[in-house]
């Protein structure tokens, strides 16, 4: 069932998004409920990271009459507003990152948006020091507090940013391909926290190119092939041989165990 405009996180109105040369993005429509869990797939080069930025407004579409993207209704908004509504977790800020941070400065520039703390003036309260050590607490990286930045594993710098990403107590996480780069312990850590984080309430948004990187407790998929949506709606709906062969342009079969599909060569 597709969300009510009204009540959405995010509606995003025929937006059409040029990278360079490219155009990444097509008349795009979509609406995302507040609150809602969803996963949006494609493969590489589809237009899922522009989707997201268009979320988080780092990049906007084309002006044109009939074209938007709203958040929870409106079309402006400032980070310090927005930072406590869209948690982000990404690639490219995990690349950008300042590598001299320690973990501990690495959360709490999650109050501030910004990257490291350096030359950042403002001044913690001791609710956001608390907030701060309970999610490194709550995640599972008190005691990687102290270590820098540079010298942490992928698995460690990615959960350092999940909790920056939450001490604002975002109602919704927007993740890009959280699950890259990490093993398979890593990544299994990484999927169990994304379920516990919908168990107490979070939302999740979702990009991937892999179908076994979804968790059960999201049931609502999107497909995006070239710049537009091809597939919107229940997983058991969408995630099927047949969309997934034509999305990816190779036989795949899909399997379903215990709430997780996995797709394998057809
Ligand atoms: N900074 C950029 N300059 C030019 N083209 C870009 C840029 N970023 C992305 N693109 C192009 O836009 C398209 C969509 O990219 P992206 O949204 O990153 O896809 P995905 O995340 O699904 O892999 C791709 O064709 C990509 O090459
Ligand atoms: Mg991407």
């Amino acid at each position: 069932m597709k969300p009510d405009p009204l009540t959405a996180l995010v509606e995003i109105s025929n937006a059409t998004v040029w990278r360079g040369d490219t155009c990444a993005l097509r008349d795009l429509s979509l609406t995302v409920g507040a609150p809602e869990n969803l996963a949006i797939l494609g493969p590489n080069g589809a237009g899922k990271t522009t989707l997201l930025r268009l979320l988080t407004r780092d990049l906007y579409p084309v002006r044109k009459a009939g074209s938007s993207v709203t958040l929870l209704g409106r079309e402006t908004w400032n980070i310090w507003d927005l930072r406590r509504h869209l948690g982000i977790v990404s690639h490219d800020l995990q690349m950008d990152y300042a590598p001299g941070a320690c973990g501990r400065d690495v959360a709490l520039s999650g109050f501030t948006s910004s990257i490291g703390l350096n030359g950042v003036r403002y001044r913690f309260s001791a609710t956001e020091h608390d907030r701060t050590d309970a999610v490194l607490r709550q995640l599972g990286i008190a005691d990687l507090a102290t270590k820098r930045y540079s010298q942490m594993s992928t698995g460690e710098q990615r959960r350092f940013l999940l909790a920056r990403a939450l001490v604002a107590e975002p109602q919704t996480l927007v993740l890009d391909e959280p699950l890259a780069g990490l093993d398979l312990q890593a990544a299994f850590d990484f999927l169990r926290l994304m379920r516990e984080l919908i168990a107490t309430g979070v939302s999740i948004v979702l990009v991937t190119h892999h179908v076994n990187e979804i968790p059960p407790e999201i049931e609502r998929i999107v497909l995006l092939d070239r710049g537009r949506i091809v597939a919107d709606g229940a997983k058991r709906e969408v995630l099927t041989d047949r969309l997934l062969s034509a999305l990816y342009g190779t036989p795949v079969r899909v399997r379903e165990t215990n709430g997780y599909f996995v797709a394998l060569p057809g």
